[in-house]
């Protein structure tokens, strides 16, 4: 990890990858090209892999962002009769709320506060009254926060209520568990860049076969119709349209390097010790973090703007990045906040060199009060909705 020159990014993505992925690219594939086919069926394998689905649930991808392969989801598999229930504790909770409505599926909300997980038991009660639900969805990491989900008290309670859930894993999989053969669950999603550090541009849904199956023409949109781009890909191993054939080509290599660093567990636990270097050294530094460590995902971490007036957030942004780092704002709705990610290709070493630039630039602004305004933290609006 000391192959240096642009910044480190610091952020829910896109973020920074190896030199060895980006090399992956520097190759033209013809999409009907026999080594680029290959290719795609065996990043489609791993993927199902690493989810734990074999036997059980397949990959289809999609190009497109992160949000592309949400919404594909939500249309392809609930049902127009069917309702939809989103955990909400975050903007990307919020976000599949908005793409039930503009696809005119019924929803209702469960919502917890964004510095809380959501909650099984609420979610139990929730079922009980009201009939109509067929579908829950969650969000494993809300990376609006980085509050880690419990998907697996979310996914028994969902079953055993007799529904059926959809997990959005955008900033988790390939980092925290998350195993079909334990996890009830008809669909994930996820995508190429974050934890698995490939570059952005394709999303994936690992899905359960019979679900799919049973979704044929139920999608509001050509583009977004996971069960036909599943049936164009399974009968002549193509995509349907114009394949993002760098992109997969970079995902093969990065789902290598992924193998190589341990898988799930070996990838996960790097995150993990970047997280508690960064959380330690934050706090050491005077800030306080939103969460508790109890519910804090080892993927991105939220920090209470210093209440010191001396304080500014774009100087600080500025000066970071002109020492190579760049670091994100805040996402949340109730307190004024900056996030920090530990995820990509990074490690303790730039987790120990972005608090080494926190530190002095902090002494250069003067800033001394680094705490949040005591009874902030509820009210203070900073939204950014990317
Ligand atoms: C949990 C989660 N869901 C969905 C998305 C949306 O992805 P995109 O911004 O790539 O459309 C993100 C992006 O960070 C995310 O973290």
């Amino acid at each position: 990890m000391t192959e240096r020159r642009e910044p480190y990014l610091l952020t829910p993505g896109p973020l920074t990858t190896s030199a060895t992925t980006k090399a992956a690219m520097l190759r033209d594939w013809g999409s009907r090209d026999a080594a680029f086919i290959a290719m795609n069926a065996r990043v489609r394998e791993r993927l199902v892999d690493l989810a734990g689905g074999r036997g059980s649930h397949v990959c289809v991808p999609l190009q497109g962002s992160g949000t592309f392969i949400v919404e594909a989801m939500i249309g392809t598999l609930v049902p127009p009769a069917g309702k939809l229930l989103v955990l909400v504790n975050g903007a990307y909770g919020r976000r599949m709320v908005r793409i039930c409505e503009v696809a005119r599926r019924a929803v209702a909300t469960l919502e917890a506060a964004e510095d809380a997980a959501v909650d099984p038991a609420a979610l139990d009660a929730a079922l009980a009254a009201d009939p109509a639900i067929t579908h829950v969805a969650v969000v494993q990491c809300e990376t609006t926060s980085g509050v880690w989900n419990p998907v697996e008290a979310v996914a028994e309670v969902t079953a055993r209520c007799g529904r059926r859930l959809l997990v959005d894993a955008m900033s988790a999989f390939g980092a925290l568990p998350l195993d079909a053969g334990r996890v009830r669950y008809d669909a994930l999603v996820a995508s190429s860049n974050k934890c698995l550090e490939g570059v952005p541009g394709v999303g994936f849904a690992i899905v359960r076969q019979t679900a799919l199956e049973a979704a044929a023409g139920r999608a509001p949109s050509l583009s977004l119709d996971l069960h036909d781009q599943w049936a164009v890909m399974e009968k002549t191993q193509q995509w349907r349209f114009t394949p993002p054939t760098h992109v997969v080509a970079a995902l093969d290599r990065a789902l290598d390097e992924h193998a190589a660093e341990g898988g799930v567990a070996g990838r996960g636990a790097r995150y993990r010790e970047s997280c508690r270097i960064l959380v330690a050294g934050l706090r050491a530094l005077g800030f306080r973090t939103l969460l508790p460590d109890a519910l804090q995902a080892p993927i991105i971490v939220t920090v209470h703007m210093p209440a010191d007036p001396r304080f500014q957030f774009d100087v600080f942004y500025r000066e970071l990045a002109a020492r190579g780092f760049v670091i994100y704002p805040g996402k949340l709705t109730v307190a004024d906040s900056f996030r920090i990610g530990c995820i990509g290709r990074v490690g303790a070493a730039e987790m120990r060199g972005v608090l080494a630039a926190i530190g002095e630039i902090l002494d250069e602004m003067q800033v001394t009060d680094r705490g949040p305004a005591a009874g902030r933290g509820h009210g203070g609006e900073r939204r950014v909705d990317t």
